[in-house]
């Protein structure tokens, strides 16, 4: 055997070795020491649960009438009233409690860690029951013990695939009696649901369900959600997962328009996450600085149309042109086309005539025969916008539907839309300049030679989608610590047997301050299709926000010229590895984003 052979089998082995999560990152973020808010820490030095007072904080509700009404038991409880957590033990040690653990919706790094700070807060003399699957399992009862062994094996891992996840919707009234024999027949004496806006309003309910039917068991909830969109001021700053996918998704924007300014060809076009809300876009653009960024709130604010838009890109396009740059990068938010004033009529519209005409449309054997039966049930405005999108958009939205029948907003190209729309008026702009350059009407004032270099101007463009590459990595040192000290409030919370809260953690640059917010006074009313439903409200970019002002007041010179930065890979150990969202330091007034202070690190042992 030659020695070429030795090496190659002895790399083999090694290979071998890193099978099943065993790469040698994978093998040492398990080791990392993870920070713990002093509340957690009992007299014996050991991590463990708080206890909870009432703070002088009553968040009002934000429909009375309607809410009082659908959550009366809760509101006789917590009076929306909220807790604030404090060091201390029981005067009795809580033994023998089970309590259920779920995740629920899209996946967002620091899951496991919320399993491990369950596991810490109930100790060994409570159990802590994994339901697999989400809501589904829930309602199916599927569930198992989950022993310290699992949870040191997930610790500061990614990803929610030790239980899995779903969107189903608990709603009816058999979903919810399912739900009760899941927690009767598991014995379990509370319940941990990690999800977003809809996951949370779903634990209210439940919470409320169990008090109305006297079954003794806790509902909390957990912040989560990469959108960012889940989120109450001061009180609750941010969702966990949001730092990890910006921050992987900004690495990636960053790499690309460093690509853009080396191959000096190519705009890059990036629609990123982010269901409704613009947030990941806006940290995004604070973290890279790219010559265009699509803020889905502002354009909405200003009633701006899709032509608008391109009008505004090609502005940009051209300027830099004319200065020598014929390259950059533009941000997308992917929940764009709901913020344009023309296009949510015409889904409002498309989503009517598809419920009405469903039969008829599926009916129809080609895509023309399914246009020339729409567009006259359409008003002139959406015809004629529909009319003017490119084929495969104008396919996307007749035949793409979600599980309600609805146009899927969401994977709708807009960054190919863009494309080509910035193209079809890029070649107008070429081919008749005096359409568009002159010194009156609002044209643009350029010299003769300088129109000639915007004729010869060539536009190429590579579009791309980050999204699903964000949700599962391992979490950043921030989601880390954040997920742990959530799993560590929701599991003091179900000890002391309190009902109706979602776990937060505020106070990011002072060791945080752990709280609990009633998930009551975060609900509100909505007319979905027509029908008023009960939501969390969704928080979205405020154009008055420090962030989005700060965004604001640089974006005409990072469109001007190049002064991108790439914030490079997220670093676990490091100079840049404790930092925080630009934008949650910017709105909670904090004055550094690059450090955050959790409380004293710790080594964290649970087998
Ligand atoms: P959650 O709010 O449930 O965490 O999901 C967020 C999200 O990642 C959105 O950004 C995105 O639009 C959506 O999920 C994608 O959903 P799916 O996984 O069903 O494709």
């Amino acid at each position: 055997m030659g020695p070429r052979e030795i090496h190659s089998e002895k790399i083999e082995e090694q290979i071998a070795r890193t099978e099943a999560k065993h790469s040698i990152f994978e093998d040492e973020v398990r080791k990392m020491p993870i920070p713990v808010c002093s509340v957690f820490i009992q007299k014996s030095g050991e991590v463990g649960p708080a206890l909870f007072k009432e703070t002088d904080i009553i968040l009002p509700l934000k429909n009375p009438e309607r809410i009082e009404k659908a959550f009366p038991h809760t509101l006789r409880q917590n009076r929306n009233v909220v807790l604030e957590a404090f060091a201390g033990e029981p005067s009795q040690r809580v033994k023998g409690r089970r309590v259920g653990v779920l995740f629920s919706g899209g996946p967002a790094a620091g899951g496991h860690n919320v399993l491990a700070g369950l596991k810490a807060a109930l100790g060994k003399d409570n159990a802590l029951v994994g339901v697999r699957k989400g809501p589904r399992g829930l309602i199916r009862g599927d569930v198992f013990e989950i022993s310290g062994k699992d949870v040191q094996a997930l610790l500061n891992t990614g990803g929610f695939d030790f239980l899995g996840t779903d969107r189903t919707k608990i709603q009816t009234p058999e979903q919810f009696e399912k739900v009760k024999e899941t927690v009767l027949k598991n014995k379990l004496h509370g319940l941990v649901i990690v999800g977003g806006d809809d996951s949370n309003t779903n634990a209210a309910f439940i919470a409320e369900f169990f008090e109305r039917e006297g079954v003794r068991c806790s509902v909390i909830g957990i912040p989560k959600t990469i959108d960012g969109d889940l989120a109450l001021g001061k009180l609750l700053p941010i969702s966990f997962g949001f730092d990890t996918a910006t921050k992987i998704y900004s690495e990636l924007a960053g790499n690309l328009s460093q690509d853009a300014a080396s191959a000096v060809k190519y705009w890059h076009f990036v629609k990123l996450m982010g269901r409704t809300a613009s947030k990941i876009t806006l940290e995004v653009a604070l973290q890279t600085k790219p010559a265009v960024t699509l803020i889905s709130e502002e354009i909405a604010e200003k009633n701006m149309s899709l032509d608008n838009i391109v009008d505004a890109v090609v502005g940009v396009i051209t300027e830099r042109r004319l200065k020598g740059i014929n390259h950059g990068v533009v941000l997308i938010p992917e929940g764009l086309v709901e913020f344009i004033p023309e296009m949510r009529t015409l889904i409002y519209e498309l989503n009517k005539v598809l419920a009405e005409y469903e039969h008829d449309i599926r009916d129809l054997p080609t895509l023309k025969n399914k246009q020339e039966f729409i567009y006259p049930l359409l008003s002139a405005q959406s015809a004629q916008l529909m009319a003017s999108l490119p084929e495969e958009i104008e396919e996307m939205l007749i035949l793409g539907r979600d599980e309600h029948g609805n146009v899927k907003v969401s994977q709708i190209e807009t960054e190919k839309l863009l494309i080509e729309k910035i193209r079809y008026r890029v070649s107008e702009l070429k081919r008749h300049p005096d359409r568009f350059f002159g010194k009156t009407g609002g044209k643009i004032d350029a010299a003769p030679e300088q129109i000639e270099k915007i004729k010869s101007m060539s536009f190429s463009t590579q579009s791309h989608f980050l999204g699903y590459e964000g949700r599962c990595a391992k979490p950043t040192r921030f989601d880390a610590a954040y997920t742990f000290l959530l799993g560590l409030t929701a599991g003091s919370l179900a000890l002391a047997e309190k009902t109706g809260y979602m776990a937060a953690v505020t106070d990011f640059d002072k060791g945080g301050r752990v709280l609990a917010l009633p998930l009551v006074a975060l609900v509100t009313t909505e007319l979905r299709k027509g029908k008023e439903e009960f939501v969390i409200e969704k928080s979205l970019v405020q154009t008055s926000s420090p962030a989005f002002t700060v965004f604001a007041k640089n974006r005409e010179r990072w469109a001007r010229e190049d002064f991108f930065s790439s914030p490079g890979p997220i670093q676990h150990w490091g100079p840049t590895s404790k930092q925080l969202p630009i934008c949650v330091a910017l709105e909670q007034g904090y004055e550094d984003y690059r450090e955050f202070h959790l409380g004293e690190e710790r080594p964290i042992d649970l087998d």
